[in-house]
């Protein structure tokens, strides 16, 4: 039980491939939290709620790739228009009518993205928000949430990871770390009281309405709602990063789940039915900063908007087929949360009868589980949780009972999980309890 031998005898090809691999990217991975002990399996093909590994295994996924399929792998609406879609090209590199389709279909179920700009990546929209932020005010300060996470461009890499107050390493000069602040989540007062320091150069606060990389923490009644005020009191931009919540937690967003009117935000995920993809929206007079027509000369233009695949007709066509089989099937919402709920209950449940102590955070169909801590309300009390245990006991989900959690990071439920799944977790999850492997040192 959560014997990692079982493990290794399980996946020698991957093994063996992941040996290959460390000779040609670093660490062996092109995203850093894709490694976990002893080595990665290797996917080479998924269905529905399954990867499939190149030594046979399979795995009921809950990463959902880095909770972006909200319908599962491969759902056959977004297949079957990529299949036309590539015989009728991939890349165009000019614009093309499915874009201002899928722009038109986000504007109608997100009315505040009065204008938008695609990008391929996440990370790029969140650079080209607070871009727009200080273009907009003329200011140069930007605060986030302490373990906030906005991709890895270079403006918004500060205080992501654990202990949040130093580096985030070589290469990320400390001078571009200067203009940013960080404020601790869930802590208004606290909050308050380090925007009110830097409020005359204060551009934006960009925040996720939940927490996601950072550990699944959901805001406190208030929080957000408080953050936004000071911003719009102050003249700073408040932009939500709704890359992970926009048509997951309902198919208007976070945004109408807490009440909030952010000024930007970004989406992504979702938005690209599995594609890459990033987009900066919101209100149209900021957006129109980057208008290169309008805005011939560059000191007048935002410059936001490259990218090479931005807006590529694969992107967009499953993009759309994504959102328009949201739309006709509300009842994907109340399933995926409905499991979600169930999950977070019974896991809290399963790990009390078993007297560890446990807390699942989450809302919707997010969940992660949380040891060694009573109270989890912001990215602190998750590093300090205890992470090793966590790892184990998704290592062992894993590899005793082919259920898979990228290890440490939140789960998701698609629309292709049943009832059946939550009941497989949660006896997976009573055996491991039981088998006492997660109280032993190592
Ligand atoms: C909230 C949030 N913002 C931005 C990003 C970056 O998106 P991408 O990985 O597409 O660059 C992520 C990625 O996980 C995210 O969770």
């Amino acid at each position: 039980m959560g014997d990692m031998k079982n493990y290794e005898s399980r996946t020698a090809k991957s093994r063996r491939l992941y040996s290959r691999s460390s000779n040609v990217f670093p660490g062996g991975i092109n995203h850093n939290i894709r490694f976990f002990q002893p080595y990665p399996f290797f996917v080479d093909s998924a269905k529905g709620k399954h990867l499939n590994d190149i030594d046979g295994n399979r795995f009921t996924d809950y990463w959902m790739g880095h909770w972006a399929l909200i319908l599962g792998h491969s759902p056959k609406p977004v297949a079957d228009i990529l299949a036309t879609q590539v015989r009728n090209g991939t890349l165009f590199g000019t614009v093309n009518p499915v874009s201002v389709e899928l722009a038109e279909t986000i504007q109608k179920l997100m009315p505040r993205a009065e204008m938008m700009r695609f990008s391929t990546t996440g990370s790029e929209a969140t650079m080209y928000a607070v871009r727009l932020a200080r273009a907009k005010t003329g200011r140069r300060v930007i605060a986030k949430a302490i373990g906030g996470w906005h991709g890895f461009n270079t403006t918004l890499m500060q205080t992501v990871n654990y202990p949040f107050e130093s580096e985030e390493g070589p290469g990320l000069i400390q001078d571009e770390g200067q203009y940013v602040e960080s404020i601790p989540f869930n802590d208004l007062e606290a909050s308050l009281k380090v925007l009110e320091t830097i409020k005359d150069d204060l551009a934006c606060i960009i925040i996720e309405p939940v927490l996601g990389g950072a550990g699944c923490i959901t805001p406190e009644d208030g929080y957000l709602q408080g953050l936004q005020e000071f911003a719009k009191k102050n003249d700073s931009l408040f932009i939500l990063d709704e890359i992970v919540t926009g048509f997951r937690m309902s198919l208007r967003g976070a945004a109408s789940i807490y009440r909030l009117e952010p000024d930007l935000f970004t989406l992504g995920k979702i938005a690209g039915g599995g594609l890459p993809i990033g987009i900066v929206c919101g209100d149209k007079e900021i957006m129109s900063l980057a208008d290169p027509i309008s805005r011939k000369d560059k000191e007048a233009r935002c410059a936001i908007g490259g990218g090479t695949f931005s807006a590529n007709p694969l992107t967009m066509s499953a993009g759309l087929a994504t959102l328009n089989f949201l739309k006709k099937n509300p009842g994907v919402y109340s399933k995926i949360d409905r499991l979600g709920s169930m999950a977070r209950k019974g896991l809290e449940k399963t790990f009390a009868e078993g007297n560890i102590q446990c807390k699942v955070t989450g809302a919707g169909s997010l969940f992660l589980t949380h040891f060694g801590h009573e109270q989890v309300k912001d990215a602190t009390d998750v590093a300090t949780s205890d992470r090793n245990m966590l790892t184990k006991y998704h290592l062992a989900l894993m590899a005793d009972h082919d259920i898979f959690f990228l290890p440490t990071k939140m789960g998701a439920f698609s629309y292709v999980h049943e009832e059946s799944d939550v009941k497989k977790l949660l006896a997976a999850t009573q055996e491991i309890v039981s088998s006492g492997i997660l109280r032993k040192k190592k």
